[in-house]
C-alpha cells in the first residue's frame, strides 16, 4: 500500500504527519483528554511504553510548552462556536469570522516527565527517556531515581515519596495474530504498568492504560476499582472500532488503609490487593444507577456477581466513546484534500524488530517484497 493510499484510508496517519506527531497514537491521548481533562493541575508524569514518543510529545506540548491542544483546543473550538452564534444573533450574519482571541500560552513550572520503552526513543526536550522493560523489577528504582535524584536505591519502592500525578501506559506487544495469546501478553504489560503506578502515584492521581478487551477483563476492572474512585473504559474515535483496543481511565487514586505496593509480590490477575491487615475485597454495594453530570448513566453492579464468599469478584466498568463527534472515523476511507502531498513519517522507528530481517534479505540480494528464491537456503 502506497503512502497516499494509506493517507486516504487512515486520516489520523495523515494528520499525524501534518501536525508533526511521531505516531497517530497522539490523537488517542488528545481525545481521551477531551473527555477526561487529564492534564489539569498535572506537573509530574510517567509515560510507559512511550516509543516512538507521540504521547510524550503531547505531554511536552501541553505541560512544557503550554500549547492549547486536546481538551484546551476543544474548549477553544466550543468558545469560537458560541461567539459565532452570539454574533449571528446580533448581526444576522451566521458566517461571522472567527476572532483571533486565544487564551495565553502558559508553560507550567517544575514539570517532570519520564518516558520508558524497550526501544530507544529519539530525545525530546525536557523529557527523561529510559530504555527499560516495564515488566522487570529493576525498572522501578531506575524510574524512582529519574523522578527524584535523591532517591536511595537501597530503600524499598514503597518508602519512596509518591510524587506522580499521572501514569500513562500505551504498552502493546508485537501482535502475533493469535488472539488469546495477544490478549494475555497485553494483560501482562497492563499489570506491570499498574504495579509501577501503585508505587509512584500520589493520592488523587490518575492512571490511563491501553487494554485489549478480553474475556476476564471485568476482574481487572474490579481490582482497579479498589484503588481508584472512578474507573472507565474509554474508546477514542481514533482507535479503530474494529479493534479490541480500549483505554482504562482510572481517576482519584485512593489506596485502602494500610495498602503497600510491593514489587516482590506484585499485583496480577488472580491475586488480590493486600494491606497490613489482610486481603482487600471490593465493598458489597447495592445495584445502583447514577446519572452523571455529563448525562451518562452509570450502572454499578457492585459485587453481586460474586457467586460464593471467597470467589473472584467481577465488576463492569462504564464504557465511554470519546473524541469530538466531528473528528474523523478511524475505520473509514477519506477523500484527500485537493493538492494533497503525502509526507514522510515524522519519526521512523529507531530499532524496528523487522530491521534484521530486512538486512538479511538485502544481504541475500532480495528487494522489498521480491526475495530471490535462489538466495534462500534450499531455494
Ligand atoms: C503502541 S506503541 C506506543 C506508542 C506511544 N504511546 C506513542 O505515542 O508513540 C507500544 C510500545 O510498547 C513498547 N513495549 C512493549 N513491551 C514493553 C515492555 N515490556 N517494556 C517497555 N516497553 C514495552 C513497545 O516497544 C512499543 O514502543
Amino acid at each position: 500500500m502506497g503512502k497516499s493510499s494509506k493517507d486516504k484510508r487512515d486520516a489520523y496517519y495523515r494528520l499525524a504527519k501534518e501536525q508533526g506527531w511521531r505516531a497517530r497514537s497522539a490523537f488517542k491521548l488528545l481525545q481521551l483528554d477531551e473527555e477526561f481533562n487529564l492534564f489539569e493541575g498535572v506537573t509530574r508524569v510517567v509515560d510507559l511504553c512511550a516509543a516512538p514518543g507521540s504521547w510524550s510529545q503531547v505531554l511536552s506540548r501541553i505541560l512544557i510548552q503550554g500549547q492549547r491542544v486536546g481538551r484546551a483546543a476543544w474548549e477553544d473550538k466550543r468558545y469560537q462556536e458560541l461567539l459565532r452564534l452570539r454574533q449571528a444573533d446580533l448581526t444576522g450574519d451566521s458566517s461571522a469570522p472567527e476572532t483571533d482571541e486565544r487564551p495565553e500560552v502558559r508553560p507550567r513550572k517544575d514539570v517532570k516527565i519520564v518516558a520508558i520503552d524497550l526501544q530507544p526513543m529519539s530525545p525530546l526536550e525536557g523529557i527523561t527517556c529510559l530504555k527499560a522493560d516495564i515488566t522487570h523489577p529493576s525498572t522501578i528504582p531506575l524510574l524512582l531515581k529519574a523522578l527524584d535524584p535523591d532517591y536511595n536505591s537501597t530503600s524499598s519502592p514503597t518508602e519512596a515519596s509518591h510524587p506522580v500525578d499521572l501514569v500513562l501506559s500505551d504498552g502493546a506487544p508485537d501482535v502475533t495474530g493469535l488472539h488469546d495469546l495477544d490478549i494475555y501478553v497485553q494483560s501482562q504489560l497492563l499489570w506491570a504498568a499498574l504495579n509501577l503506578a501503585l508505587c509512584v502515584l500520589k493520592p488523587g492521581g490518575t492512571f490511563v492504560a491501553k487494554i485489549f478487551r478480553g474475556k476476564d477483563v471485568d476482574l481487572l476492572y474490579a481490582q482497579l476499582k479498589i484503588v481508584f474512585e472512578d474507573v472507565t473504559v474509554a474508546k477514542p474515535r481514533s482507535s479503530r472500532a474494529s479493534s479490541v483496543e480500549a483505554f482504562i481511565v482510572c481517576t482519584n487514586f485512593r489506596p485502602p488503609k494500610g495498602f503497600k505496593a510491593s514489587l516482590d509480590n506484585p499485583l496480577g490477575a488472580g491475586r488480590k490487593l493486600q494491606t497490613d491487615t489482610g486481603d482487600v475485597k471490593p465493598q458489597r454495594t447495592e445495584y445502583s444507577r447514577k446519572l452523571r453530570e455529563d448525562g451518562i448513566t452509570e450502572l454499578d453492579l457492585g459485587s453481586d456477581l460474586e457467586e460464593e464468599e471467597g470467589e473472584d469478584i467481577r465488576w463492569i466498568a462504564p464504557f465511554l466513546a470519546c473524541g469530538d463527534l466531528s473528528a474523523f472515523d478511524a475505520d473509514a476511507s477519506h477523500k484527500l484534500p485537493e493538492g494533497h502531498v503525502s509526507l514522510d513519517p515524522i519519526q521512523p522507528p529507531t530499532a524496528p524488530p523487522y530491521r534484521r530481517a530486512l538486512e538479511e534479505r538485502k544481504k541475500m540480494g532480495g528487494a522489498y517484497g521480491k526475495t530471490k528464491l535462489g538466495g534462500l537456503p534450499g531455494g
